[in-house]
């Protein structure tokens, strides 16, 4: 059943849901020094994420990617995997990770019908680790993505976040890391999501462009129409079996053919990440517990308001001042 269709023709089968806006990482692009986070109260059960994310299916999302904040230090977040992956029309159950737990978890997860991950990964080196995720120890990390390898997701994806003059220098030695071990990679440039002072958005940005120009000149790229169902355009290296995408909200922009919506962590249903419209989908689950058919009436007036696309600026102050890690990233 293809029900979630938009004022612009555009088939909505793909949605992320945050599970937590809490994460054990502070990374500079991500969120501030110190956050807060939201009080329990506010953020929606286990059993309410299970069933908006089950009724999305019934209207026809093939894809749920599960997201954060960071979703593996959500206590009993497995439930909710067991719960999705059991849908017989869900095509995909994905989630993103900081990789910090992923050792702990891999193994459960893939047996809760988890098939691709992604997993972010902005540098090899220690101290650079440390510095852009403030908190992050790499090994921890590096030993959740051999985990993940053991266990044999089918596919699993790297995506770096690239900031000029930080990591920028690292751009080929993240491919390389990614060709040796047979993972996919997503370079993404950084996007204007919540006020933050430690960079200066603009001064780091990082077009794909140029990351492809500094790949070109070791590797032969070549464009794919290949599409894993997200925002990444994919190239190909002669050789090998990786996909190397770019995730290139200002320079390409992709709202043409978004397929997404985004479930905030407070049950708000983001038509938009670069917009604020939306839908509160809690209130409609806290006022009419069980009532699949006033969740369904909620979801649709959404697709009646979905923007056409986002404009995102550098050089001014953010428009969009909620963090990625309750939007999900
Ligand atoms: N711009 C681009 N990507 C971001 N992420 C978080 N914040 C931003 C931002 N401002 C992405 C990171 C991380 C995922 C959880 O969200 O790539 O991998
Ligand atoms: Fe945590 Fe991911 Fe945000 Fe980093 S980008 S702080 S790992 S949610």
């Amino acid at each position: 059943m293809a029900e979630l269709i938009d004022r612009f023709g555009r088939e909505v089968t793909y949605l992320r849901m945050s599970v937590t806006d809490r994460c054990d990482f502070r990374c500079v692009y991500c969120m501030s020094e110190h956050m807060t986070f939201l009080p329990r109260a506010q953020v929606l059960t286990l059993e309410e994420l299970a069933f908006i994310g089950e009724t999305f299916v019934e209207l026809g999302v093939k894809k749920i990617r599960l997201t954060g904040g960071e979703p593996l230090i959500r206590h009993n977040v497995e439930e909710l995997f067991d719960h999705l992956g059991a849908l017989p029309t869900l095509q995909e159950l994905t989630f993103t990770t900081n990789g910090s737990h992923l050792a702990q978890y891999a193994e459960r997860l893939k047996q809760a019908g988890v098939k691709r991950i992604n997993i972010s990964l902005d540098s090899l080196k220690p101290d650079l680790f440390k510095e852009l995720t403030r908190i992050g120890e790499l090994q921890q990390v590096l030993a959740g993505i051999e985990k993940a390898r053991q266990v044999g997701f089918q596919r699993i994806k790297l995506n770096a976040v690239i900031l000029s003059g930080r990591n920028s220098a690292e751009v080929l030695d993240l491919l390389r890391f990614a060709l040796d071990r047979g993972l996919d990679i997503s370079y993404i440039e950084e996007m204007p999501l919540g006020s933050i002072t430690e960079h200066n958005r603009g001064e780091a940005f990082c077009s794909s462009q140029h990351l492809r120009d500094m790949i070109g000149q070791e590797f032969e790229l070549i464009p794919t129409s290949e599409n894993s169902g997200g925002p990444s355009k994919y190239w190909r290296i002669p050789g090998y079996n990786s996909r190397v995408g770019f995730i290139s909200p200002h320079s390409e922009n992709f709202c043409s053919t978004c397929n997404r919506v985004r479930l905030t962590v407070e049950g708000r249903l983001l038509l938009c990440l670069g917009n604020e419209h939306s839908i509160d989908l809690r209130s409609v689950v806290r006022n009419h517990p069980g009532n699949k058919d006033k969740l369904i009436e909620a979801i649709m007036q959404g697709m009646s308001i979905k923007p056409e696309r986002h404009y995102f600026e550098l050089d001014n102050e953010p428009q969009i001042l909620r963090f990625m890690n309750t939007t999900g990233g």
